[in-house]
């Protein structure tokens, strides 16, 4: 076991964190990645508003509620107006960027997307992040064209064959996520992935490869959290079969997810880190005060309408679910000062991201 933490960790060295247990051997863990995050991006929570504009999709990925095949999903889409209300709301909570998520959903058209995007551009000086799954690489070019910032496209595992078990690929064609993430960061955009932790399935190999993997692709954004089990989906079904030895599967637990996140940090220094939704609905009281005292700089409240957000269930339980936008402001506002942290102003760009380093689009 190391006895110190440095920046540089080996390969052993990480999946030695990922079992660690000692609390007092953590706690060096945690100050180390604490120091970093302050050395790196500094005291600054930035809020990036989050918009689940479409809970349509035509994808099977084998733990999310909001598969295909889900037929216990109320779907619904909400039009151009009403994201551009939910951009407005973002401006006047002080966020700095808005997060356009949805399903694979054929009904978002390029065209309609790059309208919206263009709107919102038009009209406000927010930052624009969209998360509309694996789409065309056409598709990418025209929404950077009109404007799009950012992109969050997780690559859930680097294990392929783990990858390939939970994704079914659309008939005839293959998902190549880490192609698509070189795609977006030759159309310049900023680009964010990240992982799910104790996937069923996913050893701490696996996830010691997947914290190298985010310093290979040199993210800007790096999302992680616990996978959590969805009763309408195949693998919270199949979770009762273990396809790994037990002493191998990572847990899918909040002391995890805070060791992936602490490590990242170490190993990604300037990327933006979120203390994600997932985190907070696995620890509501202080999930997100932890994550941001263990690396994180990020996070996103919510900003869907409520009557929508109860149906974008791509989990249960999920946090802030019967709240309002302004509510989840206020809550989010309260909790980073609480910590004694600063509230981010501006868009909160990527100070790992250098336009130079990019291809031209
Ligand atoms: N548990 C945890 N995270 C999930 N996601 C999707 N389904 C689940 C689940 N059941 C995450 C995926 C996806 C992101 C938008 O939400 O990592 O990329
Ligand atoms: Fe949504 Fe606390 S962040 S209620």
């Amino acid at each position: 076991m190391p006895d110190s933490v440095r920046k540089s960790l080996t390969h052993e060295e990480i999946l030695h964190w990922l079992r660690e247990t000692d609390p007092n051997r953590l706690a060096h863990l945690w100050r180390e990645a604490n120091t970093v995050r302050q050395e790196s991006v500094g005291g600054d929570v930035h809020l990036r508003g989050l918009v689940e504009f479409s809970n349509h999709c035509v994808r099977l990925c084998a733990y999310c509620g909001l598969r295909a095949a889900n037929g216990g999903v109320r779907r619904y889409r909400m039009s151009a107006d009403e994201i551009l209300a939910c951009a407005r709301a973002a401006v006047r909570l002080g966020y700095g960027t808005v997060v356009l998520q949805s399903g694979e959903d054929p009904r978002t058209t390029a065209d309609w997307m790059a309208d919206v995007v263009r709107r919102i551009k038009r009209e406000t000086d927010l930052a624009v992040t969209l998360s509309l799954g694996e789409r065309s690489e056409d598709e990418l070019a025209q929404w950077r064209e009109a404007g799009a910032d950012r992109y969050l496209l997780r690559f859930e595992t680097s294990n392929r064959v783990l990858f390939d078990r939970i994704h079914p690929p659309r008939p005839g064609q293959h998902s190549d996520r880490l192609a698509l993430l070189g795609v977006l960061r030759r159309l310049g955009y900023e680009v964010g992935s990240g992982v799910m932790i104790g996937i069923p399935g996913q050893t701490f190999d696996d996830l010691a490869r997947d914290i190298e993997l985010f310093a290979r692709l040199d993210l800007d954004m790096i999302g992680v959290g616990p996978y959590l089990a969805h009763p309408g989906t195949p693998l919270a079904e199949q979770a009762t079969q273990p396809v790994v030895e037990t002493d191998d599967q990572v847990p899918a637990d909040e002391l995890t997810t805070y060791k992936v996140i602490a490590l990242t940090r170490l190993i990604c220094p300037k990327a933006n880190i979120p203390a994600t939704t997932a985190l907070a609905t696995i620890n509501t009281a202080t999930g997100r005060e932890l994550g941001l005292e263990r690396g994180a700089n990020v996070i996103m409240p919510n900003l869907t309408p409520p009557e929508y957000r109860v149906d974008y269930e791509i989990y249960p339980n999920k946090a802030c679910l019967s709240e309002t936008a302004d509510t989840c402001g206020r809550c989010v506002a309260r909790r980073i000062e609480s910590i004694g942290r600063t509230i981010g102003t501006g868009r909160g760009d990527s100070p790992n991201y250098d336009p130079s380093r990019r291809e031209p689009a």
